[in-house]
C-alpha cells in the first residue's frame, strides 16, 4: 500500500523524484537516476520544459524525424513528424517521393469556421427569451471589444452568435452557439474568453430585463467552452494519376491495384470495425504533425472522429474512385491548428518544425497535415493491398528488437543481413540472436 501525500505541488522537482523513488521503487537511486538522465543539461532549456505542465519530474522522449520530397500544390516541403511508432516516416517518406513523381498533392482549405458555447439554463418563457437575445446581442460584441480588438486587426473575431433551444433534448437547456475566425492562432484561449465574457453579459443583462419575471431573471450559466468539433474547418487533400501512371516495382498491374485500393476505401466506407483502423492510419500522419507543430492532438483526435460519425455512422475519412482511366484519392478533415501562440513560440522544437515549414500560416499547415494523413493512409492501404502490412512493418521493428536485446554493431550487422532475404519475426530474431551468441 503507498501512502497518500498532501502539498505534492508544492515540494520542488528534487523533493517530488524523491519522494516518487521512496514510494514506489524497488531500488530508489535508479529511478532517481534515470529521471536525472533525461534531464536537459541547459537549465534554462530544462527549466522552460519543467514548467509547461504541474509536477513536472523529466522529460518523456519521442523521436521527431522528417519525411522529405513533399510535393503540395507545386511546392517541396520536408515534413517533420513527432511520432513514436517505427514504421510511419518511412511510409510518409515512401508516398511522398511515389507521389513527388505524379503530380504531387493538391490540398485546399475549405473553410475555417470555430465554434463555441455558452450552456445554460432558462426557466421560463421560450419566446421572451428569443425576444430578450435579439435585444441584447449587440452587447455580446460590444461588452468583448477588450478581447477581440487584436483579433480584429489580424482580421478575426466573433463571426456570429445565436441563441438555440435545447429543451427538446433536456429540459430548460438553452445554449449560445457562437462561431469565430482566429486566423492563425488555434483560438483556444480566445474563444473561451469571449465565451466567458458572454455569459456574463447574458445572466447580467437578464437581471435587469423587465420582461422577465424573478425566475427568468435568474439564469444558471453551466459552462462556457470552445467546441473541438469543428465540422466547418475543414481542408481537403487529394491525389490523382492515370491509372497507367501508378506503375512501379510493387505495382506490376496498376489497374488492378487501384480497384483493389477502392475496395479497400470502400470496405472502410461501410464497415466501422475497418473505417476506424483505416482512419487510426491516417492520424498516423495528422498526430504527427500536429504534434511537431506544438498543436493539441487530442483536440485534433476529437473532432476528426466525431466529424467520421456525422452521418450518424462512424465511416472512413478518405475516399477513392476511378473515371475515366483516373484514380483519385482524397479525404477532408476538419483541423483546428495554429501557428502563432501557445506551444508555437515558446518550444524550441516546435518553432524548429515551424521553421523547417517555412512558417506557415494556419491554412499551410492545415494543409501540410491533411496531407500527411493522406500520404499515410496511402502507404498503409497501398502494403495492405500488395504485400501486406507486416512485412515494412517488421522490418521497422527489427529495430527495436535490436535495442531490446542490446545488440552491438557485429551483431547488427548480421542480423541485417539474414533478416534483407528472411521473414522478421519476433521469436526469429531472438532465436537467430540466441544463435549468434551461443
Ligand atoms: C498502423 O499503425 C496503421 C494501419 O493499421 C492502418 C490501416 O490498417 O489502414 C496499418
Amino acid at each position: 500500500m503507498n501512502n497518500p501525500i498532501a502539498g505534492f505541488s508544492k515540494l520542488s522537482k528534487e523533493e517530488k523524484i524523491n519522494w516518487i523513488a521512496k514510494e514506489y521503487f524497488s531500488s530508489p537511486t535508479d529511478a532517481i537516476a534515470l529521471l536525472k538522465n533525461y534531464w536537459n543539461t541547459d537549465e534554462k532549456l530544462q527549466k522552460l520544459h519543467d514548467e509547461f505542465i504541474e509536477n513536472t519530474i523529466t522529460n518523456f522522449y519521442i523521436p521527431l524525424g522528417v519525411a522529405p520530397n513533399f510535393l503540395i500544390n507545386g511546392k517541396f516541403s520536408t515534413v517533420p513528424m513527432a511520432i513514436e511508432e517505427s514504421s510511419v516516416v518511412a511510409a510518409a517518406s515512401k508516398s511522398a517521393k511515389f507521389w513527388s513523381t505524379r503530380g504531387g498533392f493538391k490540398a485546399t482549405v475549405i473553410d475555417t469556421e470555430k465554434i463555441g458555447q455558452v450552456h445554460f439554463i432558462y426557466k421560463g418563457d421560450e419566446s421572451k427569451l428569443a425576444l430578450f437575445f435579439a435585444q441584447i446581442k449587440n452587447k455580446f460584441f460590444s461588452n468583448t471589444e477588450s478581447i477581440t480588438k487584436n483579433m480584429q486587426k489580424r482580421g478575426g473575431g466573433i463571426l456570429d452568435i445565436k441563441l438555440n433551444d435545447k429543451t427538446n433534448l433536456l429540459p430548460n437547456y438553452f445554449q449560445l452557439h457562437a462561431t469565430f475566425e482566429t486566423k492563425d492562432s488555434m483560438g483556444a484561449n480566445f474563444i473561451n474568453s469571449c465565451l466567458e465574457q458572454f455569459a456574463k453579459t447574458l445572466k447580467d443583462e437578464a437581471q435587469g430585463y423587465a420582461l422577465f419575471n424573478t425566475e427568468e431573471k435568474d439564469i444558471q450559466v453551466v459552462m462556457s467552452i470552445l467546441s473541438n468539433y469543428v465540422p466547418n474547418c475543414i481542408v481537403r487533400a487529394e491525389v490523382s494519376c492515370p491509372i497507367d501512371d501508378l506503375k512501379e516495382k510493387q505495382i506490376e498491374n496498376p489497374l488492378d491495384f487501384a480497384q483493389r485500393f477502392v475496395q479497400a476505401v470502400q470496405i472502410a466506407e461501410v464497415e466501422p470495425f475497418r473505417a476506424v483502423t483505416h482512419n487510426k492510419g491516417i492520424m498516423n500522419g495528422v498526430d504527427a504533425v500536429v504534434l511537431a507543430t506544438g498543436n493539441d492532438f487530442r483536440a485534433v483526435e476529437a473532432g476528426i472522429h466525431a466529424y467520421a460519425s456525422k452521418s450518424g455512422q462512424y465511416t472512413s475519412l478518405s475516399h477513392a474512385k476511378i473515371e475515366n482511366g483516373i484514380f483519385t484519392f482524397w479525404l477532408e478533415i476538419p483541423l483546428a491548428l495554429g501557428t502563432v501562440g501557445g506551444l508555437t513560440s515558446l518550444h524550441p522544437l516546435v518553432k524548429l518544425s515551424l521553421e523547417m515549414l517555412e512558417n506557415p500560416s494556419a491554412k499551410e499547415l492545415m494543409q501540410v497535415v491533411a496531407v500527411a494523413g493522406l500520404a499515410q493512409n496511402f502507404a498503409a492501404l497501398r502494403s495492405l493491398t500488395t504485400t501486406g502490412i507486416q512485412e515494412g512493418h517488421m522490418k521497422m521493428h527489427l529495430n527495436n528488437i535490436l535495442n531490446q536485446f542490446d545488440t552491438n554493431d557485429t551483431e547488427r550487422h548480421a542480423i541485417n543481413k539474414h533478416f534483407k532475404h528472411n521473414t522478421v519475426t519476433h521469436s526469429a530474431v531472438v532465436a537467430f540472436i540466441a544463435e549468434l551468441r551461443k
